[in-house]
């Protein structure tokens, strides 16, 4: 068992984290599965994919606090929200939970700085950066299916925005990626 190396109040709020990131997985997975039977395979596809990004995220946070010393507790997980009303309305939904999400992964930030744990600050910060590139990633599909949605071939462009989301990057580039 590793030596302790991170507070216990940092303990339980990374456990908290650790349970929150599953919880993202589930509102994706719910999502992508209410797509699914609505027939947006290719938005189904995407929130499958990123689904799976969250479950990382969780056992990243699972393998930090155990090897910090910590011990991770695997608990229950808040079941999936409600279905969204339609394709703008689950968009939507899903940028806000990033958005609560980020605000969460601010805590720990805040925390670390205040303990002046520069270890979980530093751990901290690639989720800072991951919460960047979500926010980023979930605009930018809101921004396609506004485009699609007000298309006077509206059907036509869903379509195509649907099919295109099959297979795209689950990544989005950020300021910080940027070659100048
Ligand atoms: Fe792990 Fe999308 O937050």
């Amino acid at each position: 068992m590793a030596k302790k190396r991170i507070s216990d109040k940092m303990e339980k709020l990374l456990n908290t984290q650790m349970t929150r990131e599953a919880y993202q997985a589930q509102v994706y997975l719910s999502y992508a599965s209410w797509a699914e039977v609505n027939s947006f395979t290719g938005i189904a596809n995407f929130l499958y994919g990123h689904m799976h990004e969250e479950r990382e995220h969780m056992f990243k946070f699972l393998k930090y606090i155990n090897d910090r010393g910590g011990a991770a507790k695997i608990e229950a997980i808040d079941a999936a929200p409600k279905n969204p009303k339609d394709i703008g309305d689950c968009l939507q939904k899903t940028l806000q939970h990033e958005i609560d999400n980020s605000k969460e992964i601010d805590k720990i930030v805040n925390l670390a700085h205040e303990e002046k744990d520069w270890a979980t600050f530093n751990f901290a910060q690639w989720f800072v950066q991951e919460q960047i590139e979500e926010e980023t990633l979930i605009n930018s599909i809101i921004d396609k299916y506004n485009l699609a949605s007000t298309n006077v071939d509206g059907n036509t462009s869903l379509y195509e925005m649907d099919r295109d989301l099959s297979d795209a990057s689950q990544e989005a580039e950020t300021p910080r990626d940027e070659a100048f």
